[in-house]
């Protein structure tokens, strides 16, 4: 592990010798080429292999229908050109929400979801061209043990308990398990919701089971008894009790998706992915056995991440520069976080050739990320170039790569860390440094009623 150091590099030969310097296993191409290709996933065509990656906004009404920040957000993330537009996470139940403004799909406000999405489309073909029409795919979500429905307080479901998160996460000893009933209800939610997103003009789904929501949480529930915990199976049971749901409520026409955590870097018996001795060692035995499983339940596209946001080791899940308040400064180079997200694609990619994988970490990268992108499609790596933060910052990144004007480095992401703040400070979220006449004020407001809290805890 090396000394974390700050992006500091004006040209790729620059970049390139640190990596060389680091031994990072990172490729980059000079053939950008490669990225402009249309990529088959199921039975759809993304017109290019750039993806959106989920991004909550956390700005949707109370009602979870879309607010006119969401649908600011989504119209440039359309109109910026990813072939993909991986919609973030919407929740299936209103006590699974992560917060009172968590998008959420109902009878009640189908309307303005379908409406949106006509929308989007359109802006895409306006913004890039007639026959542009990128693969939308919507995230289905349970919070789990980050469920904070109704205000600022927290109102955990946990399947386990975990003696490090659960005194961060608002879990007390009268805390009870999720029971399996509750359990066993969910897979029926999921496949209304599937419906829902269906009518409304979604390519698809995505069973959210990454960052330690619901589903992540369920992948590594060692300790529960009964049938969600402790051996592979049951642990895996639920997630792949949904797919089938879902699958049999939308038929064979609808995509089925799957971002899953494939390494927790937490300890066993509490982590999924990580070495029984050693929870920074990556296991792939389990993570690489429910890609078969999710293949052989006609899942076609999938996602790896990692890690947990919401612990002290965030740069697992996405790389920075500077971490939000409170987080330690990571003992590894971000080049070393950039290069393990990049290797739990690849190692996804090559379990199940014959389904994209979007792969993420890109945006540390600024605006040599493309050549990271190309390498890795070239080398059979990933099936997407997944770009998060930098989506937030720079959502016409794909359009300026693809039209070969290449990206600006004045409008790259610099992983500052702020969207996350305002995520933690229960604020609505988008870019606080490319996109500061919005998000500035937002921040500084969330800020401002975070430290009110504080404060009155404190008395
Ligand atoms: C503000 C914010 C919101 C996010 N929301 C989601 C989400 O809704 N669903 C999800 O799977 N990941 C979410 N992520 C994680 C990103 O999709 C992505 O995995 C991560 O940022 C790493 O990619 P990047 O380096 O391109 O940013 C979020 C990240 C941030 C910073
Ligand atoms: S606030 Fe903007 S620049 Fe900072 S990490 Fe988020 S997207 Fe990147």
């Amino acid at each position: 592990m090396a000394e974390h150091r700050k992006f500091h590099f004006s040209t790729l030969e620059q970049l390139r010798d640190e990596i060389a310097r680091l031994g990072a296993d990172i490729s980059l191409s000079d053939d950008l080429t490669v990225l402009a290709r249309p990529v088959a996933a199921g039975r759809l065509y993304a017109p290019n292999a750039f993806a959106v990656l989920p991004m909550e906004g956390c700005d949707c009404l109370q009602d979870g229908s879309p607010s006119e920040l969401t649908r600011r957000r989504y119209l440039r993330l359309f109109g910026g050109g990813a072939g993909l537009i991986w919609w973030e996470a919407c929740a299936v139940v209103p006590e699974g929400r992560a917060n009172p403004r968590q998008m959420m799909l109902t009878e009640g406000n189908l309307r303005s979801f379908t409406e949106l999405v006509r929308d989007a489309k359109r802006e895409a073909a306006l913004q890039n061209s007639p026959g542009h029409r990128p693969v939308s795919i919507l995230q289905l979500t349970h919070s789990g043990r980050y469920s904070r429905p109704n205000s600022h307080r927290p109102e955990p479901i946990i399947p386990q308990n975990d003696p490090i998160l659960d005194p961060l996460s608002g879990v007390t000893e009268n805390t009870p398990l999720a029971a399996d009933e509750y359990l066993a209800s969910l897979p029926e939610k999921y496949a209304r919701s599937a419906v829902l997103a269906r009518e409304a003009g979604f390519d698809g789904v995505d069973i959210k089971s990454c960052h330690r929501y619901l589903f992540s949480e369920l992948l590594a529930s060692h300790t529960r008894e009964g049938i969600y915990g402790g051996s592979f199976e049951n642990r895996t049971r639920l997630l792949l009790d949904t797919v089938r749901a879902v699958r049999e409520a939308v038929g064979d026409d609808f995509m089925i998706a799957c971002r899953f955590n494939v390494f927790d870097a937490h300890p066993y018996p509490y982590g999924f992915g990580s070495a029984k001795d050693d929870p920074w060692t990556f296991d792939p035995g389990e993570p690489m056995r429910l890609v078969q499983l999710l293949r052989r339940e006609n899942v076609q596209l999938l996602s790896n991440s990692a890690g947990n946001p919401y612990y002290i080791y965030p740069q697992v899940t996405r790389p920075f520069d500077t971490s939000s308040l409170g987080i330690p400064v990571p003992r590894e180079d971000p080049l070393e976080s950039v290069a393990r997200l990049f290797a739990f694609t690849a190692a996804v990619q090559q379990a199940a050739p014959d389904i994209p994988v979007v792969g993420n970490g890109y945006s540390w990268l600024r605006q040599f990320l493309p050549y990271a992108g190309a390498a890795n499609l070239k080398n059979g790596k990933c099936g997407f170039v997944g770009l998060g933060r930098s989506s937030f910052a720079y959502p016409q990144a794909p359009r300026d790569i693809l039209s070969g004007r290449g990206m600006k480095e004045g409008n790259c992401c610099v992983t500052c860390s702020k969207c996350t703040q305002i995520m933690r400070d229960h604020g609505k979220t988008g870019c606080v440094v490319r996109d500061s006449e919005v998000y500035a004020p937002l921040y500084r407001c969330a800020r401002e009623s975070a430290e009110e809290r504080e404060r009155s805890a404190e008395l």
